[in-house]
């Protein structure tokens, strides 16, 4: 397949239709020289705009200037095509702290995220100044650019956690099937799509008159790498997983109906009286009814990271939502879910971080936050 454009209006990888392969990073800035933090922020988007299109990350590539200098580009993707590798940078709420004299430019809509009932976050694997997410068919090329922009960057940043997701558990355009998460369930059915024109423009772009205009065209993701006790799910009745997400596991139709993009009906009442999608169904909690109408852009991966010592798989999902702004999005949403949600007795929030993510670069003379600088 052709590579994704690297210059445009968005940045893409966002409402890319989801691919197969993740690798996550958030960096920390090392460097206090704000003249620095933008030369890198140039050179990264340089690589950026060649990696996304199959090349390598910089122009004399693996075989290098000369024998005597490390080669501007580590090799491992030789060979491989772009593999729908898009690159989608954001700047975390400690960006805008003292060092780059940025604070007065830090959008109110990155705010930093209450805490939540039952999260245990791991500070080590939260938060950052910086990241990039990685996408691409083929995680190779996932890590191989997120592997070079840490490499270009040395002295600058460092790698503060990264994260490498297996399979997409979202769909983010109707052309495409909707894959599953470690739950087995359908993940993405009710989702922003690349196709809700309308929708993307009220719910997903930040605009000018947000109060932010560095930030229009941009958007803000919060991560939260959420670990399942798969062991457990796993001893559960069918019934019981099947009433906690309010839909069915084969086919993902809403309780009650037979399609999986059946429209929900909440007032449905099974010949018991009962409703068939219980108060609590995670859908219900989650669904834009609930919540002033507020939708997300999900876009998350399964992950496996080995296993845990304690005869368990560490798994779950790297759970990504793309919003115009958290603060009525995914804030209310996780509040409502974290207080009532069934699911919670199977999962466990380990990891958060939230990044404001600028417009995209428009061509060779723009570069990653040249509106924000
Ligand atoms: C829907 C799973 C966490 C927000 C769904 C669906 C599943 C699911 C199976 C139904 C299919 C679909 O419409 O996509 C999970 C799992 C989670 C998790 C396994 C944790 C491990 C979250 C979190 C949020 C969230 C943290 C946001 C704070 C939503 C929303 C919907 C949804 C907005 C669509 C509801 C609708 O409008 O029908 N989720 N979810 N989920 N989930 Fe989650």
């Amino acid at each position: 397949s052709d590579p994704y454009p690297f210059y445009g209006e968005h940045q893409a990888g966002i409402v890319t239709p989801a691919q197969d392969r993740l690798h996550f990073a958030a960096f920390d800035v090392i460097t206090d020289d704000r003249a620095e933090l933008v030369e890198l922020l140039q050179e990264w988007t340089a690589a950026a705009a060649r990696l996304t299109q199959g090349k390598e990350a910089g122009a004399f590539g693996a075989a290098g200037v000369s024998p005597q200098a490390a080669p501007d580009d580590t090799g491992e993707a030789l060979g491989l095509p772009a593999s729908g590798l898009t690159l989608t940078i954001g700047f975390g709420p400690s960006l805008f702290d003292e060092r780059f004299g940025l604070a007065r430019l830090r959008p109110a809509a990155l705010a930093d995220l209450p805490k939540f009932p039952g999260e245990q976050l791991i500070p080590d694997i939260s938060g950052g100044d910086l990241c990039v997410q990685a996408c691409a068919h083929d995680p190779q090329v996932a890590v191989h650019a997120i592997r070079n922009l840490a490499r270009i960057g040395f002295g600058k940043v460092s790698v503060r956690w990264s994260q490498l997701g297996f399979g997409r558990t979202s769909s983010t355009s109707r052309a495409q099937a909707t894959p599953r998460n470690l739950m087995g369930f359908k993940d993405g059915t009710n989702n922003l799509k690349l196709e809700d024109a309308d929708l993307l423009r009220a719910q997903l772009w930040a605009d000018a008159r947000d109060g932010t205009p560095w930030m229009a065209g941009g958007s803000y993701v919060v991560t939260r790498k959420i670990r399942m006790t798969i062991e457990t799910w796993d001893r559960t009745s069918l019934a019981e997983q099947e009433q906690i997400f309010g839909r069915d596991k084969v086919e993902g139709a809403p309780l009650g109906k037979k399609s999986e993009f059946d429209p929900l009906d909440f007032t449905a009442r099974a010949p018991d009286g009962q409703p068939y999608i219980k108060d609590d169904a995670h859908i219900r909690l989650a669904h834009p009814t609930a919540h002033g109408n507020a939708h997300l852009l999900r876009r998350g991966y399964n992950f496996v990271d080995g296993s845990d010592g304690l005869g368990r798989l560490d798994a779950g999902l790297f759970f990504i939502a793309y919003q115009r702004d958290p603060r009525k999005q995914f804030v209310p949403i996780q509040l409502t879910l974290a207080k009532n949600d069934p699911l919670n007795e199977y999962i466990k929030h380990v990891s958060s971080a939230l990044f404001a993510c600028p417009p995209g670069v428009r061509d060779a003379g723009d570069y990653w936050g040249r509106t924000l600088f």
